[in-house]
Formats: structure tokens, sequence, C-alpha cells
């Protein structure tokens, strides 16, 4: 029986040591030590032996079940620590790899010259306010002294949505709006796009973007015009720029100027840009037209005022030298990227 145990044990050690997986591990301990394993066999065999034998082979049994389970343990935490390792390898890393680029969204460059556009107005004391896109006739331009069959109405050539609705070609209609709500003294500009009938080219696009500005108050004069765009321009294009006002007809204005500001371009000495000219035109404006005050309600003997009408895009392409309008409403990230 001695024997017996001592091959069983010598067995059980050899099996452990070469014992490759935690499974493995487990398996041996059933094996050996298990309700049926080969070691517990033994003891249940004791029966057969002599009282003086019986303590003496039990003392033996139980020293080798102590031996192969403190064997079994050790090698169970050697093979844990080892997976862990492992894991641990596997898992590892590697820093130096370069990351996937997470490109980052920008302003539009016709946003960024808006913004500073707004930035320059606020600071002015004018109010931004919004107007509806889908306008009716009356306030794109009955009300703007533009009636039915008034020959202006060909300047601009328009979608109508029915009878009476239509796509704003101006952002003027949100004067009337504006004359509408608020009580003088107004001071308000309009942002906002636009749409004309037009043919698409490198200067020309259906849709555009217009910012409106009203001034509205007791004693409102050209020269409160004049400062006004001639400080908005400064700001825009540099401090030596100058403006130009030149007679021109709107509907809406009495007098109506269309105004040019030196060439940002050549710094007035004529170029490709401005045609050789030295001067950009950059708007439309004038002196609100009394019939236009009195459709809103207010009295033109009692107040005057002031509109005018700036072409956002225009500005944007000058400023960034980009040279067809269209670029800016095809979203090519490429070309967006630049900015
Ligand atoms: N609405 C005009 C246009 O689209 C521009 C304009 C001219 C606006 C004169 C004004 C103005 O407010 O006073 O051509």
């Amino acid at each position: 029986m001695k024997t017996q145990l001592e091959a069983i044990s010598t067995q059980a050690k050899l099996a452990i040591t070469e014992a490759q997986t935690q499974a493995e591990i487990e398996n041996l301990r059933v094996k050996y030590l298990g309700k049926k394993g080969e070691l517990t066999a033994i003891l249940k065999q004791m029966g057969s032996l002599s009282p003086e034998e019986r303590p003496v082979m039990g003392q033996l049994v139980n020293q080798a079940k102590a031996e192969v389970e403190a064997l079994i343990t050790e090698k169970g935490e050697l093979m844990q620590q080892k997976a862990l390792e492992q894991k641990l390898k596997d898992e590892t890393i590697d820093i130096t790899l370069p990351a996937t680029e997470i490109s980052k969204g920008k302003l539009h460059p016709l946003n960024t010259v808006l913004n500073d556009m707004i930035d320059i107005f606020t600071s002015m004391g004018f109010d931004v306010v919004d107007g509806p896109e889908v306008e009716t006739d009356y306030y794109n331009f009955e009300c703007l002294n533009v009636p039915a069959d008034h020959p202006a109405r060909d300047m601009q050539d328009t979608f109508y949505l029915a009878e009476n609705l239509l796509l704003r070609t101006q952002t003027s209609a949100a004067q009337i709006r504006t004359m509408e709500n608020r009580k003088p003294p107004i001071r308000v500009i309009c942002p906002g796009r636009v749409f004309r009938a037009d043919e698409v080219d490198a200067t020309h696009s259906p849709v555009f973007h217009q910012i409106e500005g009203l001034v509205v108050d007791k004693g409102i004069t050209m020269c409160d015009l004049k400062g006004v765009l001639e400080e908005f321009a400064r700001e825009i294009y540099g401090k030596d720029t100058a403006v130009k006002f030149r007679p021109s007809f709107f509907p809406f204005t009495e007098p109506s100027v269309e105004v040019d500001v030196t060439c940002s371009e050549c710094g007035g000495k004529g170029c490709r840009v401005c045609k050789g000219s030295g001067w950009i035109e950059i708007l439309g404006a004038g002196m609100v037209h009394p019939n236009v005050l009195r459709s809103c309600g207010i009295d033109p003997e009692e107040y005057s005022g002031f509109a005018f009408g700036i072409g956002l895009d225009r500005l944007t392409t000058t400023r960034y030298k980009i040279s067809d309008i269209r670029l800016l409403f095809e979203n090519d990230k490429r070309f967006l990227d630049q900015f």
C-alpha cells in the first residue's frame, strides 16, 4: 500500500509540473484530491490494515495529500500570474502610433465676414433683426414704393411661389416690418439670404446675401449716412479707405446713391479687380422715401431716415480674393478648409 501511495504521489507531482493550463491543473486536483480521487481512494482502503499500521499509513497519506495540494496551489498561482502578464502584454497600447485625425469645423467665410459686420454695426448702436425669406408682394415691393406696374420691378427677377407670395429679392422688406413694429429712434441691420432668377456665372448666383441697414429718427440727414458708411468701410477695408457716393435710383429712397470704396486690391491705382477704376461698388443706399415712412405710419414731416443694402458675397470674395462666387455655395470642404 505504501508503494502504491508513493507511485501515485510521484505520478501526481510529475503531472503537476508538466501541466500547461489552469484547466489541466484543475483536472489534476479532481483526479488526485477529489472525492473519488486516487489519494482519497487509498484512505478508503485503510480498513484492511491492522490497528498498528493504520495511524502510520494515515499520516503518510495525509502528508502526500498535503504535498500534492501545496504543489497544485503553487502551480495554479504561477499560471494565474503568467496569464495576467500575457494579457497585459497583448493589450499594451502603442502610444507612438499616429492618432486618427479629428477634423474641426470652421466658420464659412461668409459667416466670418458677416460676424465682423455685425460687430461693426452693433458697436455703432444698431440692433440685429431677422426677416422671413418667403415674403409677400406687399413687403418686398408694394410697401417699398414699387407698385405692381412700376418699371423698377424689372430690376429684380423674382421667384414667385404664388400670386402674392415670393422669395424675397432684397432684405429691404425687413425695413417695413421693423418700422411697423418699432417706434423711432430706429437703428437696425437685417442680414439674410435673398433670391433672384439670375443666370448663374462667376459673379451671379440665384441665392446671395444682403445686409440691410435702417436708421429713422428726428433730424437724420445724408451726412449721417455718409458718416456711418465711412466708418464701416474703414473698419472692414482699413483706415485709408475712401468712400464715394454716386447718384442712383431706388424706388424706396430719395435721393438714392450707389456707394463705392477704394479698391482694396490696388489701393485705388486701378487694377483687374476694379476694372482700372480704382473703386469697387459695395452697396446701394439713400434717404428713406417719404411714401415708405408714411405707409409704415411714420410722419415724414417729423422723422427722416436713411437705409442701405450691402452685398455680403462681393465683400467676402474681394476680402479673400475668391475668383468665383459659386465657390461660396458649393460647400466643397477642400475650398472651405482654406479659411
Ligand atoms: N435693395 C437694393 C437692392 O437689392 C439695395 C438697397 C438700395 C437697399 C438702397 C437699401 C437702399 O436699403 O436704401 O439692390
